[in-house]
């Protein structure tokens, strides 16, 4: 089996990015990233791609005229180095129906909630607004629709009597670091794929996500 090429899009920090730096640097991951593409110039995480030696590009959304066209200028960038895979980490751009469909079947997000509630941004809030007991994080195929491609794996993390949003932040991101180079191996190691809208691990239609639970549940 080759070793997978990954591309990364990032717009941030870049904490996931780097579990998965570390996870194909253990050789836990059968993959390389051959390229971290971000859509905001001096992030911290293009920091983090070169200090382990992988190239870096920054495609400014604020240069283009509109979606569409920064969409494909992007689209041109990443097949420029001809992926397997795709894995948005922390990439905040909503992106064009044409892009997604380009990259169907493979093109990974994260997405801090427990999916399919709360889609969209400031979910740590929303659960604490909610009440709600229980919060984690997604890994699932990306699809036009936001964040509503078929869910891989998540992680389950307990809300407590005095989190605020950093803090039930912070308590999701570890568990982050921990499932998406797992899902990310799933796929380069050709046991993950995307039919009929469905996630298959191994054969097996996930009829549900799988739960990776965190100590203190
Ligand atoms: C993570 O919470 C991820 O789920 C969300 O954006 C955040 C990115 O963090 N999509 P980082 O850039 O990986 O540190």
């Amino acid at each position: 089996m080759s070793t997978k090429r990954i591309v990364v899009l990032i717009s941030g920090s870049g904490s996931n990015l780097q579990a998965i730096i570390n996870a194909c640097a253990a050789n836990e991951v059968h993959g390389s990233i051959v390229a971290v593409i971000s859509n905001r110039p001096e992030v911290y995480g293009l920091e983090r791609a070169r200090l382990a030696g992988i190239e870096t590009q920054t495609l400014n959304h604020k240069n283009f005229a509109d979606r569409l066209s920064f969409d494909q200028a992007l689209m041109a960038l990443i097949d420029s180095y001809q992926p397997d895979l795709v894995v948005l980490a922390g990439f905040m751009r909503i992106l064009t129906a044409e892009f997604v469909e380009h990259y169907s079947g493979r093109m990974l997000n994260i997405h801090p909630s427990l999916l399919p509630a709360y889609k969209g941004v400031h979910t740590h809030q929303r659960a604490l607004d909610d009440g709600a007991k229980q919060h984690g994080a997604s890994v699932h195929f990306v699809t036009a629709e936001l964040d509503a491609g078929a869910v891989i794996l998540q992680a389950t993390v307990p809300v407590l009597a005095d989190d605020t949003a950093e803090t039930l932040a912070a308590r999701v991101l570890v568990e982050e670091h921990k499932i998406y180079p797992q899902v990310v191996n799933w796929f380069c190691a050709e046991r993950l794929s995307c039919k009929d809208g469905a996630a298959w691990l191994d054969g097996q239609r996930l009829a549900e996500p799988l739960q990776f639970k965190a100590e203190g549940l």
